[in-house]
């Protein structure tokens, strides 16, 4: 028998009782922090004496969970990303869910391991899987798998692409074994995460093939059939087109239906990266703009961004589950399948991806499905969408204005002009904009590049977002834009 001291070694409370009230108030700062962000800046850089302090040397000693709470309240709640706030329009981040404080909470309190094994956890990733199935209309041997985000899920979908080529086995023998260089396809406005993942692949980016797009940033299909041809007559083979549904500078979508007929034509592995645009699909007048995104072979896409989910939370789903599961699963002696017990259950996680241990991203998933349904969010999404027209509007309607790009779902690119100035020079004078808006903690846009030019980038995801917040940002950059280029020019 363990005696009393063995006993206390547990790193549980000593008082059960007091730490219930430190996390009764720890509850209370959270849900006051989320209720009051609309009274706060967006974002406020970290003071040097604030980044001292965190940077600490380990900690040795214990310390209580008040004294622990109060330097997290001090030292780094107040500086957060700032995307829980209305006016962040900055890259693409969601907003949160108040609710996902408690979903975070009881995630915290199981403390699953998602990686298989047969409890509880496994079957609310089963269920978020299959509702996400259903939503893409996928068929019911399609897969799917939970991850940290769409750079994780474009990873694995190009990985189940290379691995499904009919010959060779590339996970026994590795690339240098399967004779002839493969390469994919994407738009040149596709996400960055694709080129990570051919390098980590071992096809290296030169084998992501960037083809132009058109007017409408989306990409050129003569100039894709044309890439295509020319490789295969130069001996390379082509295996996979990846789609955009969204791209992240401008929000484009690629002719999915026509891309996925090619790549039936062809014999190509069509992967849609759908990172936020792909849950356009939950809104009926959006709908449409998504067709041929149920005929993807793989499919990524994330809840933290349009779902409002908390990070981090992203999906991969594949059509031929079998082919998922091919080139994943690995069952060592310790992980072999048993009829019964807490080591049974056919499917597990780890099958579908390169990682083990898992926590249950899955429960915020189905609090936040069940809390609002996908009516609610499909309400947001539409709303944003509602929202970048009106400020595209705005925009053009503004002659210190001008629209950068065409507004197709929930970015909008635009720029502060100033006659006389050059390119370089309005590129120089949007950059400090930005930067202003943000230090000023007014609102948060990001920037980026289109058709050579530096735009003002706003995109919406965010469910708190009012019009008058788009109404905020425009005065604050007609302000930020006159103060300095009337600086400029005395
Ligand atoms: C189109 C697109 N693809 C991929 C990604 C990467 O997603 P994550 O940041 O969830 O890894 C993003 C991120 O904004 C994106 O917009």
């Amino acid at each position: 028998m363990q005696n009393s001291s063995e006993d206390d070694n547990s790193l549980d409370p000593q008082d059960w009782e007091s730490f219930r009230a430190s996390a009764h108030n720890a509850l209370d700062v959270a849900i006051d922090y989320v209720r009051t962000v609309r009274e706060r800046p967006v974002w406020r850089p970290v003071p040097e004496n604030i980044r001292e302090s965190l940077n600490e040397p380990l900690p040795l000693e214990q310390r209580s969970i008040e004294d622990v709470c109060a330097d997290f309240r001090d030292l780094i709640l107040p500086y957060a990303t700032g995307n829980i706030h209305p006016r962040f329009f900055g890259w693409v981040h969601g907003a949160g869910l108040a609710s996902g404080i408690i979903a975070e909470m009881f995630a915290a309190a199981m403390n699953s391991n998602c990686g298989g094994r047969n409890h509880g956890a496994i079957y609310v990733e089963d269920a978020v899987i299959r509702w996400c199935e259903d939503l893409f209309s996928f068929p019911p041997d399609a897969s799917g798998l939970l991850v940290s985000g769409t750079s994780m899920a474009n990873l694995i979908g190009i990985a189940v692409a290379r691995n499904s080529r009919e010959r060779g086995d590339i996970r026994a023998l590795g690339l240098k074994h399967y004779g002839r260089p493969l390469v994919a396809y994407a738009s040149e406005q596709a996400h960055d995460s694709v080129l990570k993942a051919m390098e980590v692949l071992g096809l290296g980016s030169e084998s992501l093939r960037k083809i132009p797009v058109g007017f409408r940033f989306s990409i050129d299909l003569a100039m894709l059939r044309k890439a295509v041809a020319a490789d295969r007559s130069a001996g390379i083979e082509p295996f996979c087109i990846i789609g955009c549904a969204g791209t992240v500078n401008t929000g484009a979508i690629d002719p999915l239906n026509e891309l996925a007929s090619f790549c039936a034509d062809e014999k190509l592995w069509f992967h849609v990266d759908g990172a936020f645009g792909a849950l356009a699909i939950a809104s009926e007048s959006l709908r449409s703009r998504l067709a041929g995104i149920e005929r993807a072979d793989s499919l990524a896409f994330d809840f933290h961004k349009w779902p409002q989910i908390q990070y981090d939370a992203g999906c991969i789903l594949v059509r031929q589950g079998d082919l998922q599961r091919a080139a994943f699963s690995m069952r060592p002696a310790y992980l072999h399948h048993v009829d019964r017990g807490l080591g049974s259950g056919e499917d597990w996680p780890c099958d579908y991806g390169p990682e083990l241990s898992r926590g249950f991203r899955a429960l915020k998933i189905w609090f936040a499905f069940r809390e609002h349904g996908l009516r609610k969010i499909a309400a947001v999404i539409e709303r944003n969408c509602q929202q970048a027209r009106y400020l595209a509007d705005r925009v053009a309607s503004i002659p210190e204005l001008e629209l950068l790009a065409p507004v197709d779902l929930n970015i909008v690119c635009f720029g502060f002009r100033v006659p006389g100035f050059s390119e370089p020079e309005l590129d120089a004078l949007n950059e400090e904009i930005v930067a202003d808006l943000q230090e000023s903690g007014a609102a948060a846009p990001s920037t980026t590049r289109v058709s050579g030019r530096l735009a003002i980038r706003v995109n919406i995801t965010n469910h708190r977002t009012r019009f008058s917040d788009l109404d905020v940002l425009v005065d604050t950059v007609l302000a930020a834009g006159r103060t300095r280029s009337n600086r400029s020019r005395s």
